[in-house]
């Protein structure tokens, strides 16, 4: 930018033998800024997919998608407007050998002046009006036939609340199903998500509580992201129109694990839902062996004095814990329930969940998970139950 220090210069005044440099080496940085920017843009991985634009597998996602085309589109046609003219003005006006006088300013030229105000105040009226009413039409409740789920953001994971009527447990007091990390939902439905931030219950071995913080709960390829904020209650449409897993994260700054607080959701088809709805509604498979020692660690803590992991977990029917402080474990080896603790590691990866047991803190720094100094023995005897609650 040129920048111009006390009064615009009279036309006709002697151009300043320094202005060309100052230009040119600020026009080298602008074309550095812009090169590292288009560099660093491109930075990314594209597997796991975490696309708006590619990928996109529902109604929600691919309105929005459309309306961000459309709005980039006008913003590509001003911006070669705007750039081509201040192109096409520097070229044809440059300073040129043997003129040396300043050419006539333009400065407080009325008509000029309201043309550029009302011309991008159309342009930007014009982009609103979709733009709102795609606002408005996701914002709506979608009525009866939809699924709702409470969205549960704890630091650093999430939890789904499944609270309709008809997706009550049939054991214990018949509460409503809940899972952790993973959300399953049934294909070709609207599904309404209740956004809470939920903190406080679950404190590290220093006392350190769960803290409730701003998190954003986003899965691309379904949906728009939505702030989940403290004390208040927003909501979020998505939709899954194909089977498949989308992968998701916490899309704003929540703590240490915040680049870690993963979600996945796993669209199932009409008939794999029910059969998901019915499974989920029976407790816990019984214990035996190594699982059953695992329950009784699980149930009365490692050691003496030591609390227990039922003080914050639950396992439906067979190890009733506090309802939602730390993940739900009651049907934690499920096959939809493709990872654990925030998404950080895949199911089947055994390995990160003894380390994870073994040291919560070293695994995951910060954790609200003590460490209850627990023997190899206890470990193998946990992950023995873990791995049996299909
Ligand atoms: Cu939760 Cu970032």
């Amino acid at each position: 930018m040129i920048e111009c220090r006390g009064a615009a210069p009279r036309p006709g005044a002697p151009v300043q033998p320094g202005e060309t440099r100052i230009v040119r080496t600020k026009l080298r940085w602008l074309f550095a800024f812009a090169g590292a920017a288009l560099l660093l843009g491109a930075c990314g991985l594209s597997d796991p997919s975490q696309s708006t634009l590619d990928g996109v597998a529902g109604p929600v996602a691919q309105k929005q998608k459309d309306l961000f085309l459309g709005v980039f589109w006008v913003a590509v046609a001003v911006f070669v407007l705007v750039e081509g003219g201040i192109l096409l003005i520097m070229i044809r006006y440059r300073h040129r050998k043997g003129q040396d006088r300043m050419p006539a300013q333009t400065h407080g030229n009325t008509r000029l002046e309201v043309g550029w105000t009302i011309l991008p105040t159309l342009v930007l009226a014009g982009v609103m009006v979709p733009t709102v009413g795609l606002l408005w039409d996701l914002a709506r409740d979608p009525g009866p036939d939809a699924l709702r789920v409470t969205v549960e953001g704890h630091q650093w994971w999430w939890s789904f609340v499944y609270t309709g009527e008809d997706m009550r447990v049939d054991y214990g007091d018949g509460g409503p199903i809940t899972v952790a990390d993973v959300m399953v939902i049934p294909e070709d439905t609207d599904v309404w998500l209740t956004l809470q931030s939920v903190g406080g219950g679950a404190k590290d071995a220093d006392g350190v509580t769960d803290f409730k913080v701003i998190h954003s709960f986003w899965i691309p390829e379904l949906g728009g992201k939505q702030d989940v904020v403290p004390n208040r209650t927003n909501h979020l449409l998505l939709h899954g129109s194909e089977p498949g897993t989308y992968e998701g994260n916490c899309a704003e700054f929540c703590g240490l694990q915040h680049g870690r607080m993963r979600a996945r959701v796993v669209v199932l088809t009409a008939d794999e839902w029910a059969a998901w709805v019915e499974h989920q509604k029976q407790p816990a498979a019984q214990p035996t062996g190594a699982a059953a020692r695992g329950l009784g660690i699980f149930m009365n803590g490692p050691a003496e004095g030591v609390q227990a992991c039922v003080s914050c977990h639950s396992i439906g029917g067979i190890a009733d814990g506090p309802p939602n402080i730390a993940p739900n474990l009651t049907h934690f080896a499920d096959p939809t329930h493709e990872c654990f603790t925030g998404c950080t590691w895949e199911a089947d990866d055994l390995d990160a969940l003894r380390a994870w047991l073994r040291d919560p803190d070293a695994a995951r720094l910060g954790s609200k998970m003590p460490d209850y100094g627990l023997t190899e023995e206890q470990i193998d005897d946990l992950v023995a139950l873990l791995t049996i609650l299909e």
